[in-house]
């Protein structure tokens, strides 16, 4: 970090108060265009809210990506309030209850994502009742994930979509569902990866997985979507994901799928690769101590705002996020320091043995790649802490991300 950012972050923790995470509008735009950039324009971008669903970001990206994945009700309200027209809206997720498919399917979401047999039958149900005539995709579950992804959600039994081996049954009963109108397939298999081999090889699988079902349900594909899987670099001996290497890699996926369905739709679904690296999590020591030979310092923010910082979010090994202590001058390591938050609880670690020029009470941390998967993804009401700020920042505009 340069001194102006280190200065820059101190000046918005002072005058924003800590613990909060501040989101910078324009490293999310930068991050959007270098995505469309990477693939030529060629693929449409869906945002999926559930990485970082805060309303005043959610505006913003209005027009700035084509459309967004919403994974329960409330993300649909969420989506809908921020302007987003129901059309661009495609509904995922494994357990949608009836209420909020009703509320999809009154709403005239672009497509709800199918599941299940169950889910099929539901949402059949549903639209038969309004006199509607649902658009639907199937997500397809392949049968194997490459090696590479942080997290996996097919290549072994899942909740999610329909195993690929099934799909020919589950196409053969959608057929008898005249309220059900299939306008594509939908896949979304792996996350957080940052291997461009990775990605492109679980591409292939999706072209394979698309054209296979395509012939067994001898439909013409509208709108083909591929869950992108691109992830972020969290830690210090990681490389940021080469967008470059990664379009090219996927190039011959991408060119058969447009051979194969050259009416259709090619969508790149992502979350926390337009906005992980957008946002910070700032935090203030409150207290140091030392304990058995380690200093620690206690801060005011824990796991209840950050669970991803603390190891506890799609990690095996708990790994230090990149941290900074941003009231100190930059310099060399003066000894390494164990950063834990405010909880009754051992898990409540943010660093360990992190290495800082100084630790003193009052001074302010930040804890970096932090705009995705923070407060929507923490246990925000154990110990009845306050809830963390989360500011939004367009040039020098600062507003509450939050309303
Ligand atoms: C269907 C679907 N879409 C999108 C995402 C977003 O993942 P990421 O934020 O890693 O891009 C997920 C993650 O679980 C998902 O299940």
């Amino acid at each position: 970090m340069n001194d102006a950012r280190r200065q820059r972050l101190l000046a918005l923790a002072d005058r924003l108060g800590t613990p909060c995470f501040v989101y910078f509008l324009d490293e999310v735009r930068d991050r959007v265009a270098a995505v469309r950039a990477a693939f030529g324009g060629a693929l449409a971008l869906t945002y999926a809210i559930k990485a970082n669903p805060a309303p005043a970001l959610l505006r913003s990206l209005r027009g700035v990506v084509d459309g967004v994945d919403v994974s329960s009700g409330g993300e649909l309200t969420r989506a809908l309030a921020a302007g987003f027209p129901a059309a661009a809206i495609h509904f995922t997720g494994p357990g949608k209850r009836e209420a909020e498919l009703a509320a999809a399917v009154t709403t005239g979401v672009g497509a709800i994502v199918l599941e299940s047999r169950e889910e099929a039958t539901t949402c059949a149900a549903l639209a038969r009742a309004r006199g509607a005539r649902q658009p639907v995709l199937v997500r397809i579950a392949p049968d194997r994930v490459p090696a590479g992804f942080g997290d996996t959600m097919s290549g072994k039994p899942v909740a999610f979509g329909v195993d690929e081996e099934d799909m020919p049954a589950f196409l053969a009963e959608l057929a008898t569902h005249r309220e059900l109108a299939l306008v594509g397939f939908h896949a979304y298999s792996g996350t957080q990866c940052l291997k461009p081999d990775a990605i492109a090889e679980n591409w292939a699988i999706f072209a394979r997985c698309f054209a296979a079902a395509a012939t067994a349900a001898a439909t013409v594909p509208r709108r083909l979507v591929l869950g992108a899987g691109l992830g972020v670099a969290y830690h210090d001996d990681q490389q940021p994901l080469d967008l470059a290497a990664v379009a090219a890699a996927t190039a011959p996926a991408l060119a058969e799928l447009r051979a194969r369905f050259p009416q259709a739709r090619l969508e790149l679904e992502t979350g926390r690769h337009l906005v992980g690296d957008a946002g910070v999590y700032l935090t203030r020591v409150l207290r140091t101590k030392d304990s058995r030979g380690v200093t620690i310092g206690i801060c005011d923010g824990g796991f209840h705002h950050h669970l991803a910082a603390a190891g506890m979010f799609g990690m095996v090994l708990k790994r230090n996020f990149r941290l900074a202590n941003v009231s100190a001058p930059i310099g060399p390591a003066a000894g390494t320091f164990q950063l834990s938050g405010p909880l009754c609880t051992s898990l409540d670690v943010l660093g360990r043995s992190v290495p800082l020029p100084r630790l003193r009470r009052g001074d302010v941390l930040v804890i970096e790649a932090s705009g995705a998967y923070g407060p929507t993804a923490s246990p925000s009401a154990f110990l009845s802490h306050p809830s963390a700020g989360e500011w939004l920042v367009d040039g020098e505009t600062v507003v509450d991300a939050t309303r």
